[in-house]
């Protein structure tokens, strides 16, 4: 009986207890305390405009994460903290609120008024609901509400790649109003922190370089909707594409002078050239949409093109200057051979001799043989044996003066070769000057 008594008397004691120390803490709050006294009265279509003038909403963006930057469907995607903050003068606070604010329930949000902002340039957004639903929504002491959310965003974003892969792009959050205009209601950053920005934001090609909040408000035949937006200036970087692209084809294209004097080594150099080239410029836009204009790295792409056509060309002109003369007797149309062939030299004997004594300031042997024969002087190494005339073309490279037309037209070609071999190199170089000069600007 007394344990019962005692019992009893506990009970009392702890469920009037804490009444006594801090009610507000403790009694649990209903939607209808924070309804004005006359529930008719409140419409949660109507915003609370105070004097007839709009409502205004605060904004704060907080971006956790930029990432999967997607070229091909211009799309982003961002991790935001999104809050809303507006102040609704017709709710009551709770009874005897001592604290800076008090958490209310979310759901009370579909019996109240609340702004209808949604996000212009949004293709999907996820609402994460693990371990709970990530929202919350604080009721200050001064009536204002402040909700905040928790979202996954995929953003389009208009890309221009005219000067890609020197490019900028300008990616956008836009928040506009869905039913209310300028009248009823505007959005405004918040004075204090309207954005924050993660440092520590990594994007694999991009660099972000900027960010800054502005005003979007929209002008529709249904009046001014108010909208603010986040830019982020996304700065694509160069590395990459200077190690993947641009080296690698400067080096294809210069690998082809290397060795002019090889026929075979020219011809298929110069076609593998092409088909590298071709595969370079393929794989420079692979994450690209395919885009009607043409952009840099194009413009780049097919100069290095055109020259390892035009170098091939070249080699083809000079065979066909070459070509008149008669067909040799063995081996194929190498230039080499029909310059031996045409003044009967022994290569091999001719080149053993050569390169055994190489003592001609380091000039390669076959050069030495070129201005030799093209100006007709006396062999300095070896004297050209006295004219024999063969059965077919009579030669005289012992004449001093007089040039037979076959070497006439071999000393064309040498020249044509010799000169773009200076001559392409040189404009190549002059050209990449050109290009680098030009988006200089935008490295
Ligand atoms: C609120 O506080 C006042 C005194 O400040 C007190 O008289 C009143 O009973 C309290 N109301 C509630 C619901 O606790
Ligand atoms: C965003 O902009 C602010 C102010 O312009 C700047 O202080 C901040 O460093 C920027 N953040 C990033 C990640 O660029
Ligand atoms: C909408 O905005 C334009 C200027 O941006 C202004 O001239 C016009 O009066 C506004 N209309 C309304 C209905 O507020
Ligand atoms: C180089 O040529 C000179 C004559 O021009 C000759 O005397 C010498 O033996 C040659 N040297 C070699 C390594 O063949
Ligand atoms: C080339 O020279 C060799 C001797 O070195 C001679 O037997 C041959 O007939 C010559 N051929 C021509 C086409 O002059």
């Amino acid at each position: 009986m007394i344990q019962r008594i005692f019992s009893i008397v506990l009970w009392l004691l702890i469920i009037t207890g804490p009444s006594e120390i801090g009610a507000e803490h403790q009694t649990s709050l209903t939607f209808n305390d924070i309804l004005p006294e006359d529930h008719k009265s409140y419409d949660k279509m109507r915003p609370p405009k105070k004097e007839g003038t709009p409502t205004t909403v605060f904004f704060h963006v907080t971006v956790m994460g930029l990432d999967s930057i997607d070229e091909t469907s211009m799309t982003y995607a961002a991790d935001i903290f999104f809050a809303q903050t507006w102040k609704d003068h017709r709710l009551r606070l709770p009874e005897n609120m001592t604290s800076e604010y008090r958490l209310l329930e979310v759901d009370w949000l579909k019996h109240m008024w609340r702004p209808d902002s949604f996000f212009k340039n949004a293709k999907s957004v996820t609402f994460q609901t693990m371990t709970i639903p990530n929202h919350y929504m604080w009721l200050y002491k001064d009536k204002t509400i402040l909700y905040m959310v928790k979202l996954t965003l995929r953003l389009s974003c208009a890309m221009n790649f005219v000067i890609y892969p020197h490019d900028t792009q300008e990616c956008k959050l836009q928040m506009e109003s869905l039913s209310h205009t300028t009248d009823d209601m505007i959005f405004q950053w918040d004075p204090d922190v309207p954005l924050v920005v993660d440092e520590n934001i990594e994007l694999p090609q991009l660099a972000l370089v900027k960010n800054y909040t502005a005003d979007c408000t929209q002008v529709y035949s249904t009046g001014n909707f108010t909208c603010l937006e986040v830019v982020f200036v996304l700065k694509r970087r160069l590395g990459y594409y200077l190690f993947h692209t641009y080296v690698p084809t400067c080096l294809i294209v210069i690998i082809f002078w290397i060795k002019p004097e090889a026929a075979p080594a020219r011809v298929t150099l110069g076609v593998t050239s092409l088909l590298t080239l071709s595969t370079q410029h393929a794989k420079s836009q692979a994450s690209l949409p395919p885009v009607s204009y043409l952009k840099a790295v194009d413009a780049f792409m097919s100069v290095c093109t055109i020259f390892v056509f035009m170098a091939l060309m070249e080699y083809c002109l000079v065979n066909i200057v070459l070509g008149d003369t008669p067909p040799p007797k063995t081996g194929g149309p190498n230039k080499d051979d029909k310059m031996y062939e045409r003044n009967n030299l022994s290569r091999n004997s001719f080149t053993k001799r050569e390169r055994d004594n190489s003592t001609d300031g380091g000039v390669p042997w076959i050069q030495r043989q070129e201005n030799s024969m093209l100006l007709n002087a006396p062999q300095p190494v070896v004297p050209v044996p006295p004219p024999v005339t063969a059965a077919g073309a009579p030669e005289k490279p012992a004449d001093p003066t007089k040039l037979t037309p076959a070497q006439i037209r071999l000393r064309r070609a040498i020249n044509i070769d010799r000169f773009s071999r200076v001559f392409f190199p040189f404009l190549f170089t002059v050209l990449n000057c050109a290009y680098w000069y030009m988006f200089y600007e935008y490295l």
